[in-house]
C-alpha cells in the first residue's frame, strides 16, 4: 500500500470531483489517498507521501498560478517520488485536442514550469451555463459558437470521459 497525495486546483469544483474519483479508484486498490486544495498544501508534510497527483483546471486560457507556485517551491520533493499531472479544460472536448502532446494548454503548462511530471493527461471538463457570471456565459457561448460546441444558455453539459479518468487511476495505481 502506498500514501498518495492528491492536489486539485479548481474553480467551480469540477477537478475535485475528479480528483475523487481517482481516490476512490486507488483506494479500491488498497492505497491510502490524501486529498487537498494545492492552496492549502503548505501545511501538508509532502515527504510523507510516496507519490502525489496534481491535478488543475484551465480558466480564461490558463492555469492558476497557485499551481506554478506550488510547484516551483516542491519540484524537489515531487520529482524524488512517482508523480503525474492532469489537466481540466473544454478545449479537450475535441479528440484532436484531448491528448498530453495535442492539448495547447498542457504544452504550455509545460513550457512555463521545469517540472517534468511521470505521467501526464488531459480530462475534457464541464460546461454549466446557468452558473456562469453574465459575461463569462457571453464570452463562452461565443466561443462554442465559433468551435461548433453547445451555445443553449440553459445547457450544463460534463464532457469529462470517465472511463479516461479511472484508466489514469489505475496508472498512478501502477507507478
Ligand atoms: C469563466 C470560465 C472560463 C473558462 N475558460 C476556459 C478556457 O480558456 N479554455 C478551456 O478549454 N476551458 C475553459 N473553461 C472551461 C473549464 O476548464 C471547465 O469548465 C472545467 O470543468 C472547470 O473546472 P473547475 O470547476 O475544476 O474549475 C472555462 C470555464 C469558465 C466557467
Amino acid at each position: 500500500m502506498s500514501a498518495i497525495l492528491i492536489l486539485y486546483s479548481t474553480v467551480d469544483g469540477h477537478t475535485r470531483t475528479i480528483c475523487e474519483r481517482i481516490g476512490r479508484t486507488l483506494a479500491a486498490a488498497g492505497h491510502g489517498v490524501t486529498l487537498a486544495r494545492i492552496e492549502d498544501a503548505g501545511g501538508i508534510d509532502l515527504p510523507a507521501y510516496d507519490r502525489i497527483v496534481i491535478g488543475a483546471s484551465v480558466r480564461c486560457g490558463r492555469h492558476r498560478p497557485s499551481v506554478f507556485e506550488f510547484v516551483e517551491a516542491n519540484r524537489s520533493v515531487l520529482e524524488r517520488r512517482p508523480n503525474a499531472f492532469f489537466t481540466v479544460n473544454i478545449v479537450a472536448r475535441k479528440p484532436e485536442k484531448n491528448r498530453p502532446e495535442t492539448n495547447p494548454y498542457l504544452r504550455a503548462f509545460l513550457r512555463r514550469t521545469r517540472w517534468r511530471p511521470q505521467l501526464l493527461d488531459v480530462f475534457a471538463g464541464r460546461l454549466d451555463y446557468p452558473r456562469c457570471r453574465p459575461l463569462d456565459r457571453l464570452v463562452i457561448r461565443c466561443i462554442m459558437w465559433l468551435t461548433g460546441g453547445p451555445t443553449d444558455p440553459a445547457a450544463v453539459v460534463e464532457f469529462t470521459d470517465w472511463t479516461r479518468v479511472e484508466a489514469f487511476a489505475r496508472r498512478v495505481a501502477a507507478m
